[in-house]
């Protein structure tokens, strides 16, 4: 049976994932119904990553709410003012070396603002069946890979940063309304994302841009740590295939297949770099600077995805070479908004843009 949904309340619409989320959901997907971005505009939330969707559907199919998940009478007024359906919990502190620095902040978005977020839904929905709550959720809960093995939905549970412990305790939040209170609620587990939007603090951005500025390309201890890495659109095409088909209280693990060690993948976006603005590759290999260790760097991750292939049918789109140029072509040719990003300004571009939503 393949839901219907309505009203889609995106909390973390203005991240990097939420953003493509929401231009996915109007474009691709061809949602017709409509769509609240439920975001605190924390120093990841851009909304000029979304100037083009509030430009043609703003105010009819589109709309905007600047809202802490954590204040629980602006998140239960946003039910009642736009009785959603379905909620997609995007919103989180999602940088691992902030985690390490501040976890603070972690344990209060990721833990108490989405316990805040789903208290609104089981106050509005009261037993509804026909409503969806899915929470959007990381591999790092599984903890570290040596060098086999895969994780997969059965993995226990062994979070080794104050990032992935937050997440982990969102993720079993939702699971004990599921089976506590009946909220109808699905999980998706993925591995590292990148593409376009993405807040040049995560390594693939990070590189582009320091190439770009002919920065030092900071590389964590040996550089042979693992990630499996999955373009952002294959991501969002897992979550709204789990959204309308997925079965409630089931967790989806989602990742690219894609293995690579830091340093290859870092001489691989060297080369696509260089080929995409002409620039000789050494100029870059020369920047690259092995740097202090992240404490308590994971290993290795790896994801088995057999359920939502085999269950949903889901499958990926875009091969990393593909998915690298297209995503350097992005940075390349979106520079203002990387200034903006990198130097505050898209702060001014908010408050001068902010009355049109
Ligand atoms: P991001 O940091 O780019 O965006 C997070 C968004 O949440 C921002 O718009 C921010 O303003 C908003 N936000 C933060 N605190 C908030 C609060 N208290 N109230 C309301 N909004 C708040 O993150 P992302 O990379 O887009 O990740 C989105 C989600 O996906 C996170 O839950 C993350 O754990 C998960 N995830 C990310 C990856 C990845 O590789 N980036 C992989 C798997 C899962
Ligand atoms: O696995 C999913 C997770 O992927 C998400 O849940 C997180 O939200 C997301 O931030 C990401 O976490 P990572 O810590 O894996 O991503 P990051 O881009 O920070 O780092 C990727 C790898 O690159 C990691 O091994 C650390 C290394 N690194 C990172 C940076 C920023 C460097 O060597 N140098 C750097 O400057």
């Amino acid at each position: 049976m393949k839901r219907n949904f309505k009203t889609i309340v995106v909390t973390g619409g203005a991240g990097f994932i939420g953003s493509n989320f929401i231009r996915y959901l109007f474009g691709k997907a061809g949602f017709e119904g409509r769509i609240v971005n439920l975001d605190a505009l924390s120093y990841a939330g851009n909304l000029e990553s979304l100037a083009d969707v509030a430009e043609a559907l703003g105010g009819r199919r589109y709309f905007f709410e600047r809202a802490d998940i954590c204040d629980r009478a602006a998140v239960g007024r946003i039910f009642k003012d736009y009785a959603p359906d379905a909620v997609v919990h995007l919103a989180a502190e999602s940088h691992v070396d902030r985690s390490i620095l501040g976890p603070e902040a972690f344990v209060r978005t990721n833990v108490m603002g989405t316990f805040a977020l789903l208290e609104a839904a089981r106050a509005a929905w009261q037993g509804r069946s026909d409503v969806l709550f899915h929470h959007v959720s990381t591999d790092e809960v599984f903890g570290s890979l040596g060098d086999s093995g895969y994780f997969n939905e059965e993995t226990p549970y062994d979070p080794r940063s104050p990032y992935s412990a937050s997440k982990a305790g969102s993720d079993h939040l939702v699971r004990a309304y599921h089976h506590t209170y009946g909220l109808p609620a699905t999980l998706s587990n993925c591995s590292n994302n990148y593409g376009p939007y993405q807040f040049p603090e995560k390594l693939i951005p990070l590189m582009i841009l320091n190439m770009l500025e002919g920065k030092s390309l900071p590389v964590y201890g040996d550089g042979k740590n693992i990630r499996d890495w999955i373009y952002v659109e294959d991501h969002n095409s897992a979550v709204w295939e789990i959204m309308e088909r997925g079965e409630a209280g089931r967790s989806y693990a989602v990742g690219g297949e894609n293995e690579w060690e830091n340093l290859r993948l870092l001489g691989r976006l060297i080369e696509i770099v260089a080929e995409e603005t002409g620039e000789g590759k050494d100029r870059f290999l020369s920047l690259i600077a092995y740097v202090k260790d992240r404490p308590g760097h994971d290993r290795r991750y790896a994801i088995d995805c057999s359920r939502i292939k085999e269950e949903l049918g889901w499958k990926r789109e875009s091969s990393f070479d593909e998915g690298l140029r297209k995503t350097v072509r992005w940075y390349l040719g979106n520079r203002k908004w990387c200034e903006n990003v990198r130097t505050g300004e898209y702060r001014n571009w908010l408050e001068r843009n902010y009355a049109r939503r």
